[in-house]
This record gives structure tokens, sequence and C-alpha cells, in this order.
């Protein structure tokens, strides 16, 4: 090795063994994960990386109406359960995710047609589910998801088709009604580069605002590719500061290829890794650099290992979107985001 490369390679190392807090102790922000504890819990690695990168953790899975009720119309507590017993032992703040989303609606609910009989089943159900864990849950994603891509019209979802517009205003009053204490998020994707959905997503934050519904923040999703254009990030940060509304980066995951460019990359290489690593300093730093600190709610990851992405599975995407990867070491995009978060 030439004697320059030999000393780049020592720096470099020297760099990353430098690294000697973890993530959330980088920085006053709360830096969270989303778990689906049945896939990791069994995995001691995978465990410690959770419990010592992060102070904030978000279900995957369990905390949607589906899960809630299964097949039967009586909530069961008990994976919740694990999720709060777990935050509330390793210390993690616990964010709720999600009352109401159009992906998660139970069949037997589905079928029903009148409209007082699902009014009743659902506002019942957050104010159970939200003055159960009233202890608990610091933050809750009220509703997900309500808004279409690129039309900017509402989306027409079981609740839409049934309700109008009318179950989001309903479903913020209940939820506050039930814990005043609870922070309380709209939360959806794209909107760091849809104008269009952006748009859309403001008026009707400013249509609630304007009717003192209580929402407090606005949960931006942010699975994205390293092609995101940072401009429109920007855009879209300082108009959900500008309406003093909490931001979280609710379930940020990175890809190195997209839909447009599906095979960019067929292995994760170190060109892939480098952009990667590039784009989480830049979203994480112009975040901070963005938000008043008093506006920050965190940063949260959806998952933070490439073994259990929803990506792969779900997306059905070739892809590496995560900071760890899928042997639990630390990506070079683990160092773009702790360089951004210690700066
Ligand atoms: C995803 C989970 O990661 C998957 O395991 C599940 O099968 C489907 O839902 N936006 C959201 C999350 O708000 O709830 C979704 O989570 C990912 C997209």
């Amino acid at each position: 090795m030439k004697r320059s490369l030999l000393i780049i390679a020592i720096i470099a190392f020297a760099g990353c063994a430098s690294v000697k807090e973890s993530l959330y102790q980088t920085t006053n922000v709360y830096v969270g994960s989303a778990i689906s504890l049945n896939t990791i819990e069994h995995d001691t690695a995978a465990m410690h990386a959770l419990i010592t990168e992060f102070n904030s953790i978000t279900s995957e899975n369990a905390m949607k109406m589906n899960s809630m009720y299964g097949d039967s119309s009586h909530i069961n507590w008990a994976a919740a359960d694990n999720y709060i017993d777990f935050a509330k032992r390793y210390h993690l703040r616990m964010h709720g995710h999600t009352l109401i989303w159009h992906e998660s609606v139970p069949a037997w609910l589905r079928k029903i047609s009148n409209k007082s009989i699902v009014d009743s089943l659902v506002f019942n159900y957050i104010k159970l589910f939200v003055s159960h864990y009233k202890q608990d849950v610091y933050g809750w994603d009220v509703v997900n998801e309500a808004i279409s891509d690129s039309l900017g019209t509402y989306r027409k979802s079981f609740w839409y088709n049934l309700f109008g517009t009318t179950y989001i205003e309903k479903a913020f009053r209940v939820a506050n009604e039930s814990n005043p204490n609870a922070l309380l998020f709209y939360n959806d994707y794209g909107i760091e580069n849809d104008t269009i959905k952006l748009k859309a997503v403001l008026n009707m934050i400013d249509s609630l605002t304007a009717r003192n519904v209580p929402i407090h923040g606005i949960g931006m999703q942010m699975h994205i590719s390293i092609d995101m254009d940072m401009n429109l990030y920007k855009h879209a940060l300082s108009e959900f500061v500008k309406r003093g509304l909490l931001v979280h980066i609710s379930e940020l995951d990175i890809c190195v290829n997209s839909n447009k460019n599906k095979d960019r990359f067929k292995h994760f290489s170190h060109h892939a890794a480098k952009l990667q690593k590039d784009k989480y300093y830049e979203v994480v730093k112009t975040y901070l650099d963005i938000v008043p600190r008093n506006q920050q709610y965190g940063i949260t990851l959806w998952g933070f290992s490439d073994a259990h992405t929803w990506i792969v599975n779900y997306c059905k995407l070739l892809d590496w979107p995560c900071i760890y990867d899928d042997r639990m070491k630390r990506k070079p995009a683990y160092y773009g985001m702790w360089k951004a978060l210690s700066e």
C-alpha cells in the first residue's frame, strides 16, 4: 500500500473508531427507531444496538388497528403492552403509531356500512386506546396518510368514504380529550418532495388549526432515496416550522435505488455506501439547522438494520436503506448520521 493511502486508511479508521458515544448520546434531540419486537428479541446483537443507540421507539405494527383487534371485535392489549413494558424497562420514549390508517382497518370493521355504528366503534377505540396508555405514550400519530399522492385530494379511504373529512378533526379532538398531555401528530410520506401533496397537507393543517383542533405536530415519514431533492425538503421543513408545529422525522430510511432507478445498484458497493452516508448526513443536518430546538420532536428510523427493513420484504425492492448492515455492523450511513448529530 502506498504511504499516502495507508495514512488515509488510518485516519478513516480512527474517524470511525472515535465514535464512542451512541447516536442519542451525541445530541439532545430524541433519536428513535421503529421496531418489531418479535423479529429482534432473540437477536442479542440487534437488541444491544437498539438499547444503546436510541432513546425513543415506535412499534412498527403492533399498535395499528388491525393488530389491536385482529379477527375479533375486542381489543387485545398484550402485544402493545409488550412495547410499553420494553420502553419503560430501557427508559425509552414511546411514540404511538397509529390510530387511524387506511391500510389498517380490520376486515370485520370494513364490512360495516352503517355510519353511526362505525362512528361509535372507531372513536371509542381511540378513547380507550389513548386513555389506556395515558402515562406511557408521549405522542401519537393520530391520522396517517389521509392525502393522496400528487393530486392534493383526500385519499378515498374507508374512513373518507364513510365520513368525508370530518373523521380527521374528530380523531384529534377525541385523542386530546382522552389524554390532554399527549402530543398529537398528522403523519404522511412524500411531503418532502411532492409539492402538490405538501400544499394539500398544509391546507388541511391550516384549516384544522383555524378551528382550534388540537394538532401539535407533523410527522414527515421520509422513506426516501439518495436522489431526494434537498431544496424541496428544506422548503417543506420551513413551511412546518413557520406554523409553529413540532416536526418529527418519523420513519426515515434512505434507499440507494429508487422507483425510477430500480437497478442502479445490484450490490451495495462502496460508492453506494458513500452516497447514502452523505444523504443521511445532509437530511439530519438540515433538520437540525432549520427546525428550532423547541420544535424538534426527534428523528425516528423505520428500522435500523438492513436485516429487518420493510423495504425488502414489503416493498419488494432490492436495497440496503438502513444505518446498520444485516450483520449488525454500523455502516457508513451510521457515521453520516452520527456526524450530523454530533456537530
Ligand atoms: C409498514 C411496516 O413496516 C410493515 O411491516 C407492514 O407490513 C406495513 O406497514 N408508512 C407507515 C408505516 O406509516 O406504518 C408502514 O409500516 C410503512 C409506511
